[in-house]
């Protein structure tokens, strides 16, 4: 685990109000997983005060990219990020997805900005595997297909792509689901995450769930990011450090 002040190469402003940064940092680019996380200091004073856990959305060389939309302060303080700026980032952490294993197909379902860990995971996957991507949102402002192949939409208002849910469109699917040897990786709202942990369920799909909360640390030591565990052997696992990325059968979302 490294903290670094690393430069950032440069900001790209993709549609919807969707940002893409750039940072420049060989020692983690060299050695984060897909579904890994950053937590970053997005500011040199004490305000705000907490670090921001990012996914990383993608790698190249030396380069890795987060990516965000403006939700409060932290987000609108990265947005304004330029070239000869840096930021302070603590990192990689968390398990990340496993994308190695016996399946042909890699299902990728993501929810808003749930998309951003994908990118690199589909450039991790190759020409390994086939990759079905299955992109929602609320309407067609908040869908993001940066970096996704084989694309299939849905959205709950219909503005774009098939009109309902993500899990009704891979219900929809099914067929197309059945006929290979599928994983799905998943990250996105807890409300699409719970359908679809039913979905798998009830399918026997194999799925990996990256999960979200508030967090603090980042690495353990505060408690503060708690997820209750289906295992007999824990009540609670930490998303920070025994996720972000769960088996869905592993945790009540
Ligand atoms: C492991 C992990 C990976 C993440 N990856 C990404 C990513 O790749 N891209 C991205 O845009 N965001 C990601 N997030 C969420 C991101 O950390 C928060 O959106 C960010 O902290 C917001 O910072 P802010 O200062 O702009 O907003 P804040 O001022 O901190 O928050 C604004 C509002 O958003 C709410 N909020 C903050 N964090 C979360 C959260 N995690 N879930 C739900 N509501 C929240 C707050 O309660 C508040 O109402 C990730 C979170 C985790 C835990
Ligand atoms: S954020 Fe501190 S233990 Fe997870």
């Amino acid at each position: 685990m490294f903290i670094i002040n690393a430069p950032v190469e440069k900001t790209i402003e993709l549609d919807n109000k969707i940002f893409l940064l750039k940072i420049r940092c060989a020692e983690i680019a060299s050695i984060i997983r897909p579904g890994q996380f950053l937590n970053i200091r997005v500011s040199k004073t004490i305000y705000p005060l907490l670090r921001r856990p990012f996914s990383v959305c993608d790698v190249e060389g030396e380069f890795f990219y987060l990516m965000f939309n403006i939700l409060g302060e932290g987000t609108k303080i990265l947005a304004e990020k330029h070239f000869g700026d840096t930021i302070d980032v603590l990192g990689p952490l968390g398990n990340g997805f496993n994308i190695n294993g016996s399946y042909d197909t890699a299902v990728i379902v993501g929810g808003g900005l749930g998309a951003a860990p994908f990118p690199y995971l589909i450039r991790e996957i190759g020409n390994n595997k086939k990759v079905y991507s299955f992109i929602g949102g609320k309407t067609h402002n908040d869908v993001i297909t940066y970096g996704m192949k084989n694309i299939s939409i849905a959205t709950d208002d219909g503005s774009l792509g098939y009109k309902g849910t993500i899990v009704d469109l891979l219900q929809e699917s099914i067929e197309l689901l059945k006929s290979s040897k599928i994983k799905i990786f998943a990250c996105g709202p807890n409300a699409m995450l719970r359908s679809l942990k039913d979905f798998c369920i009830k399918n026997n799909f194999d799925c990996e769930v990256s999960t979200e909360c508030a967090m603090a640390c980042g690495f353990g030591i505060c408690q503060g990011c708690p997820i209750e565990s289906t295992k007999q052997s824990d009540k609670y696992l930490l998303v920070c450090k025994d996720g972000p990325v769960f088996n869905v059968k592993d945790v009540i979302i």
